[in-house]
């Protein structure tokens, strides 16, 4: 079997054009949805991933701006300016660039956040409702995910999903989302004994490890659907997911790449996010 690509990047494209139509249609409404990323120190990676949030905005017709703010910060600083945008009625979405400097509780950081603001989708208000499956602000790498599988029209009810990784940002929300699509979610972390035993059972695997190219064809299923959400730079300069690509894609059905997989559709559910923010949650 020859896996079929799941190609973020052109889904990505799609799902924007989508969202320029219905952001000029807001704008006509004198509506412009507004984002304000806050970023604390200079981490190149993080200054990196901000402009990419930005052109992607544009591209749209988000408007928004950036907060740039030393790494000497207080946490009491930070949090006067969330209090800020939060009372602020023309910014509809905050989202505070992670990691921030050790200083600062970054759960401090989340629950400041109003969560009708919340794009992230990381506060604890949010979380709750995306557990009992109510109308929310879903994380984006997970909404992502799922938007991926349902582009292809690939089943998840009654599948026995897998999730490798537990992180509150991508493999615990990711879990919750395939079970409130119905699958069988299993979790497996860094403490799992014989991972192989649960990634062979996997009808949709989802690889949220950050070890380069750490599961290849022999840990698969044949006809899995493997999802890739790591991204690494490798001493060449290249990147390259938690998968081995070439080897896994002779026994998926489906299967994402890295680049042009998960992460360009990352960026697209924050900006489908600010979009609902704007209009009020339930919109
Ligand atoms: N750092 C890495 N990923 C993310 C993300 O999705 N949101 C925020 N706020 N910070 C991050």
């Amino acid at each position: 079997m020859s896996a079929e690509v799941i190609n973020g990047k052109d889904l990505s494209y799609e799902l924007k054009q989508e969202m320029k139509e219905e952001v000029n249609v807001l704008k006509h409404k004198g509506l412009t949805p507004h984002l304000t990323v806050i970023i604390v120190g200079d981490n190149p990676a993080s200054k990196s991933y901000v402009r990419g949030k930005q052109k992607a905005s544009d591209e749209v017709g988000i408007s928004s701006d950036v907060i740039e703010l030393p790494a000497s910060t207080s946490e009491e600083e930070l949090l006067q300016i969330i209090t800020e945008l939060n009372n602020d009625s023309t910014v509809h979405g905050i989202l505070v660039q992670l990691p921030l400097p050790e200083h600062i509780r970054e759960e401090s950081v989340i629950v400041s956040i109003d969560p009708s603001k919340d794009v992230d989708g990381f506060h604890p208000v949010n979380i709750g409702r995306m557990m009992t499956g109510e109308d929310t602000f879903l994380p984006c790498t997970p909404a992502g995910i799922i938007t991926m599988l349902k582009s292809k029209n690939i089943e998840i009810s009654g599948k026995h999903a897998v999730v490798l990784g537990r992180s509150n940002i991508v493999g615990k929300p990711v879990g919750q989302l395939l079970l409130n699509e119905n699958a069988t979610v299993t979790y497996c972390h860094s403490r799992t004994n014989d991972l192989k035993a649960f990634t062979k059972q996997a009808d949709i695997l989802v690889v949220a490890l950050g070890i380069p190219e750490m599961i290849n064809d022999t840990h698969l299923k044949e006809g899995a659907v493997v999802i890739d959400v790591g991204i690494n730079r490798l001493d060449d300069g290249s990147l390259t997911g938690d998968v081995d690509f070439d080897r896994a894609k002779e026994v998926t059905s489906y299967i994402t790449p890295v680049p042009r997989g998960v992460g360009p559709m990352t960026i697209t559910m924050l900006l489908k996010n600010t979009i609902k923010a704007a209009r009020g949650l339930s919109g």
